[in-house]
């Protein structure tokens, strides 16, 4: 029998969806990138007393955790149950800086760094693919319908392009601008949103594949651009598919209200990004001078916090 380790952590991080959100839930392609400017640790030690959690939700026994853990109780049994490994007397510290519940991968951030340090913990080997089947599990709970993309962007170095069941592809970008991300302090809704938009299907099927499909191509030519260098033509991009979003309900006043914003003061395009229904939208710059002044704006007209991101860097990475 292997030792235990005494403690252990795992890390991640969260996402950011450039273009292709929703749609990739009906195997539309999306384009994400990995958002290093919000990491989340996990750290897992053992305890005397019945399993425990920390975090910004809620700290105490692991069995009277409210719902919104319950993806972490559920991790939590299913590996132990696979490893053939006691759990009853584990402490999880969960440490993140992600703005929960703002369509920046929270869920799966946090589950991709539980499971990493579960299995440290354990002293057994983890691959990708194992990695992965279990943050599945965790975000069909999270929300519902995923199309498995926060669960692959959480856990990586590069920015992708993914398709769901086919293509997981790291991206080359060659591109100058900047990305700026803002919160609007609105928790997203997520599960709610995939959901309202699978009624969309059923009720009008050929108008919301429609623009479903539309999303589809306009990703494909966010990515040309990206591969380019056409910033121009990717801010169009972007401010395309937030009308398609739109369409498929899942905006609301509150980022109409920045995506706005965001394009009156320089922006050379802005969307809602992830789940919609409050969480965070995007907008792009061509220079980071111009990034600083529209996240001003955004703060002036209620955005609760921003954040800057150099698009070229990600070839470094
Ligand atoms: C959520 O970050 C992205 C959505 O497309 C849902 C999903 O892909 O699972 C809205």
């Amino acid at each position: 029998m292997k030792t235990l380790n005494k403690s252990a952590t795992g890390k991640a991080h969260g996402k950011i969806i450039l273009i292709g959100e929703h749609a990739v839930v009906y195997g539309e392609p999306a384009i994400a990138f990995p958002f290093k400017a919000a990491p989340v640790m996990v750290k897992i030690t053992k305890t005397e007393t019945p399993a425990r959690i920390a975090s910004s939700y809620y700290s105490g026994p692991l069995n009277e955790a409210p719902d919104v853990l319950a993806n972490i109780k559920l991790l939590l049994e299913t590996i132990g149950h696979d490893l053939d490994q006691p759990v009853g007397n584990l402490s999880i510290t969960i440490t993140s800086c992600i703005p929960a519940e703002r369509g920046m991968g929270s869920s799966a951030a946090v589950a991709n760094a539980f499971v990493r340090a579960l299995f440290k913990y354990f002293n057994m080997p983890l691959d990708k693919e194992r990695l992965l089947y279990y943050v599945d599990i965790s975000e069909k709970i999270a929300h519902g319908n995923p199309s498995g993309i926060d669960a692959r962007v959480t856990g990586s170095e590069f920015p992708v392009f993914y398709k769901k069941g086919s293509t997981f592809e790291a991206l080359s970008i060659h591109l100058s601008g900047y990305l700026i991300a803002a919160d609007t302090g609105v928790k997203g809704r997520t599960g709610e949103a995939v959901a309202d938009v699978a009624r969309c299907v059923e009720e009008r099927p050929e108008q919301t594949m429609e623009t479903i499909r539309t999303i589809g191509q306009l990703t494909l030519q966010a990515k040309d651009a990206l591969a380019h260098n056409a910033l121009e033509d990717l801010g169009r991009l972007l401010t395309q598919a937030h009308s398609m979003l739109q369409k498929l309900t899942v905006s609301d006043d509150t980022l109409d209200h920045l995506v706005e914003t965001a394009i009156q003061s320089g922006a050379l395009g802005a969307k809602l990004t992830g789940g919609g229904r409050g969480g965070c939208m995007i907008a792009l710059a061509q220079s980071e001078q111009k990034a600083k002044i529209i996240a001003d704006k955004l703060l002036e007209q209620g955005a609760v916090n921003t954040w800057i991101h150099a698009l070229g860097e990600d070839n470094n990475e």
